[in-house]
């Protein structure tokens, strides 16, 4: 028997005693690296679908909320998406993520603040200064003018300056702006070289980031709805404020504001505090178009709670209520340019003051159409 007893066991002996260790390890190793890889994968996917979201709109946007405000839990009487239905491709505006850095950035979240609050810096008890009503541009354009056929400014920038019927001239955004103030808010604007005009112009610039020029996006402004084959009822209208508005309007329609807060949790819909009777809502058409898609608050344009004949007649009440009158005089320079709802006279057709505000406005769009077949 052959012994090699002063022989140093050979080197491979050694490492081939150790060899499934080694292979153990560097298995270990690779395992590891794989999870490493997939565990960062799935952050990035994670990562991506967050950054995805914050563009897309929101359900609510924190900066846009006042005082605590309840939505209506009336169920939805009638849905205008069924199911399967492709959904058609509607505006959506900028996320916070695109707002530029530095100055311009901060210029853009004032006018968005100006907007969302207005009261609270140019009210009666505004800390800048006091031109308006006590209302806030966001009673009427929701959620800082970005919510689908809640009045939003997805069409301003790409759109003005134009030319509008009612001024007879070309308005840039700054007049259209002012006409609100004067009209909606019932005051004054900011003048156009203030710092509060200049901001919420820019605000309403990056809302239009995207949008080409002479283009109105989907789901832009307000929806109109179809003519009802009757006038609309203020009788009617006065039954359903009671039953589905006065909750959080009031009984006289005088909104609700906590004593001591610059802005309204419920805003006014008559009275004194209330839009004037040369503001775009005064208007049955602007008014039932506004609210069938977003009263009761909480109601959207995927679910209305008002069918089309309550939001016509729900605006021929509140709009027989008093409210601030506004010298319109130099408005409408051509007077067949009016709309069929224009409530006041002169007009250049022979239906009465009285069939111009409530309908039925089939008969008065058709004569037009007839007297001028060019005429939108
Ligand atoms: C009482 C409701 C109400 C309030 C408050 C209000 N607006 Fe308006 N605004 C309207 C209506 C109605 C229209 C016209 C919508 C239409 O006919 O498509 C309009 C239109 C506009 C437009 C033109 C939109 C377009 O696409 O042509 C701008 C810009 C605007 N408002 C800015 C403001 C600003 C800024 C404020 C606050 C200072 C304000 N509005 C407050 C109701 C209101
Ligand atoms: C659950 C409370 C609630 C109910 C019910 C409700 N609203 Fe409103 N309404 C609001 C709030 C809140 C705003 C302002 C939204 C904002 O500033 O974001 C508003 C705004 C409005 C505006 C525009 C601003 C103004 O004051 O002119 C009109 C018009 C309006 N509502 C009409 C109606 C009508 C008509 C009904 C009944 C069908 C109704 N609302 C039911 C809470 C409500």
């Amino acid at each position: 028997m052959e012994t090699q007893p002063d022989l140093p066991a050979p080197r491979q002996t050694d490492s081939s005693a150790d060899a499934p260790v080694w292979q153990l390890i560097t298995w270990l190793n690779a395992l590891i690296g794989l999870i490493a890889v997939a565990i960062v994968g799935l952050l990035i996917v994670v990562v991506m679908v967050g950054l995805g979201d914050t563009t897309a709109p929101a359900q609510s946007v924190a900066w846009t909320t006042g005082p605590a405000v309840q939505t209506a839990s009336v169920t939805p009487v009638v849905s205008s998406q069924p199911d399967g239905q492709p959904k058609p491709n509607y505006w959506h505006p900028p996320g916070d993520a695109q707002l530029p850095a530095g100055a311009a950035g901060k210029e853009i979240r004032y006018g968005r603040e100006l907007v969302a609050h207005t009261a609270k810096y140019l009210g009666p008890n505004g800390s800048v200064l006091h031109l308006s009503n006590g209302m806030n541009c966001q009673n009427c354009h929701l959620d800082a003018g970005t919510k689908i056929m809640g009045n939003n400014y997805a069409a301003v920038f790409s759109t003005y300056p134009k030319f509008r019927e009612r001024s007879g001239g070309i308005e840039t955004v700054v007049k259209r702006i002012t006409d609100c103030f004067e009209r909606s808010l019932s005051g004054k604007g900011p003048d156009s070289s203030s710092r509060e005009m200049k901001a919420m112009v820019a605000y309403m610039k990056w809302l239009g980031t995207g949008v080409p020029k002479g283009d109105k996006p989907k789901g832009a402004g307000l929806a109109k709805l179809d003519f009802l084959d009757r006038a609309a009822d203020p009788t009617k209208g006065k039954l359903l404020y009671a039953a589905k508005c006065q909750s959080c309007h009031g009984a006289k329609g005088e909104g609700i504001k906590v004593a001591g807060d610059a802005q309204y949790t419920y805003p006014p819909l008559w009275g004194p505090h209330s839009y004037n009777d040369g503001a775009g809502l005064f208007r049955l058409s602007s008014f039932a178009g506004y609210v069938k898609n977003n009263m009761p608050f909480g109601a959207s344009y995927e679910s209305p709670m008002l069918t089309d004949a309550e939001a016509w007649d729900l605006a021929a009440f509140v709009n027989s209520m008093p409210r601030p009158h506004k010298d319109q005089h130099r408005d409408w320079p051509k007077i067949e340019a009016k709309p069929v709802d224009f409530p006041f006279a002169p007009y250049a057709d022979a239906f009465s003051e009285k069939q111009h505000k409530f309908g039925p406005y089939q008969p008065i769009a058709d004569a037009k159409k007839a007297a001028d077949p060019q005429a939108k």
